[in-house]
């Protein structure tokens, strides 16, 4: 029985910038008030766990990387109702705390008790839950689910039906809402219309998903991989684009294939400069730009300011605006309904002990999302 004890288990450490993650014996700590312990069942490798570990988000050195996750609740702390021990949970990026500015307003979903812009690293109250050799280790975006067990915030959490297929529905905790559900609830991709989509990597193949489901008649992909672009093709992509090979600007080429510009792009690369050719593929008057990758710190872009005057609209969008709490949970009731398929995003998976391995694949551009194991 680990009720109110500290569970030593298996977790992955980054101990500096850019270092490769290593296995190690972590202490997990009982949850305080308001915190659950979950077990994890099963985590996906998503490019802003890349940019965590590479320093472009910057967080607190050393941390357990991990938000994509699905797991089993083990113990709960004072005051928490809304999950308790054997339900099934899915780990929040973004937590839903119901009380701040962005959680009252009807629209957005960035809740101010985020941890990922900036990150502190840290629990609510200040402190972590993670000891390696004697050391503090640092959570990241208060999710750490590179690790057999974490703890995270209640807000940071929801149960999910029971019936979820637990070795793939950690999908729905990033990679779908954040792309899928860019495209058809963000951007609301109307039927017949025409899309670009920069990176189509994980993020970039679930809002092809996304505007395929939603009748868009022309979806051009852009990659610089072309190993990504038979996968894309087979999700809905008609057109693929790789910039590197074209003597003009790509957005030169995607007005001229669709005449003016595209109804909708997207960009889930993380790159100013492919934000940039994203606003400018757009269709001039009602064209509508969406921007989901994270991109570096400093990293500014810069428009022809006569472009922004026609009326295209230029909009940032963090896990396709869902309400997390409110969202996901109907999102892994979709899945389970066949409305959504998301068994196409999920090109590997692997046992926790193999996260190396994974990671090699996943530099090496062969994964569009890799699942460990627990
Ligand atoms: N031009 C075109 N494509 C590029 C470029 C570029 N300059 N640079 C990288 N790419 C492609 C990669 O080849 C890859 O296929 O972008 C894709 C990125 O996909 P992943 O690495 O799988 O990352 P993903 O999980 O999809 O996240 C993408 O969204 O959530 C954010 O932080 C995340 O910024 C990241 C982005
Ligand atoms: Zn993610």
């Amino acid at each position: 029985d680990t009720l109110g004890k500290t569970i030593t288990c298996l977790a992955a450490i980054a101990w500096k910038t850019n270092s490769s993650l290593s296995l190690e014996e972590v202490q997990v700590e009982p949850p305080k008030a308001g915190e659950g312990r979950i077990k994890m069942i099963s985590t996906g490798i998503c490019g802003s766990d890349d940019h965590a570990i590479k320093g472009i988000i910057p967080l607190k050195y050393p941390f357990i990387p991990g938000h994509e996750g699905a797991g089993i609740v083990e113990s709960i702390g004072e005051g928490v109702s809304s999950v308790k021990p054997g339900d099934k949970v899915l780990t929040l990026i973004v937590p839903q705390c119901r009380e701040c500015s962005a959680c009252l307003n009807p629209k957005g979903n960035f809740c101010e008790k985020q941890d990922i812009l900036p990150s502190s690293g840290l629990m609510l109250d200040g402190t972590s839950r993670f000891t390696c050799k004697g050391e503090k280790i640092y959570h990241s975006f208060r999710t750490s689910t590179f690790s057999e067990y974490t703890v995270v915030p209640e807000i940071s959490v929801v149960k999910i039906d029971a019936a979820a297929p637990m070795d793939k529905i950690c999908v729905i905790s990033c990679e779908v809402p954040t792309g899928y559900g860019a495209a058809v609830h963000s951007a609301k991709v109307t039927p017949g219309s025409t899309c670009v989509v920069f990176g189509l990597g994980g993020i970039g193949s679930a809002i092809v998903m996304g505007c395929k489901a939603f009748g868009a008649s022309r979806i051009i992909g852009v990659d610089i991989n072309e190993e990504k672009f038979p996968r894309a093709r087979a999700l809905g992509v008609t057109d693929c684009l790789n910039p590197s090979n074209l003597k003009k600007p790509v957005q030169e080429a995607v007005k001229e294939m669709t005449g003016i510009g595209v109804d909708f792009a997207f960009e889930a690369i993380g790159l100013a400069e492919t934000m940039v050719a994203a606003w400018d593929s757009c269709h001039v008057s009602h064209g509508v730009c969406i921007i989901i990758g994270v991109s570096p710190p400093n990293s500014k872009f810069s428009l022809s300011a006569q472009t922004v005057s026609t009326g295209r609209t230029l909009k940032g969008v963090c896990l396709g605006d869902y309400k997390t709490k409110d969202c996901f949970p109907q999102l892994v009731t979709a899945y389970l309904q066949n409305k959504i398929n998301i068994d196409p995003l999920i090109t590997h998976q692997l046992p926790f002990d193999q996260l190396h391995k994974a990671f090699e694949l996943y530099h090496a551009g062969k994964t569009i999302r890799c699942v460990l194991l627990f």
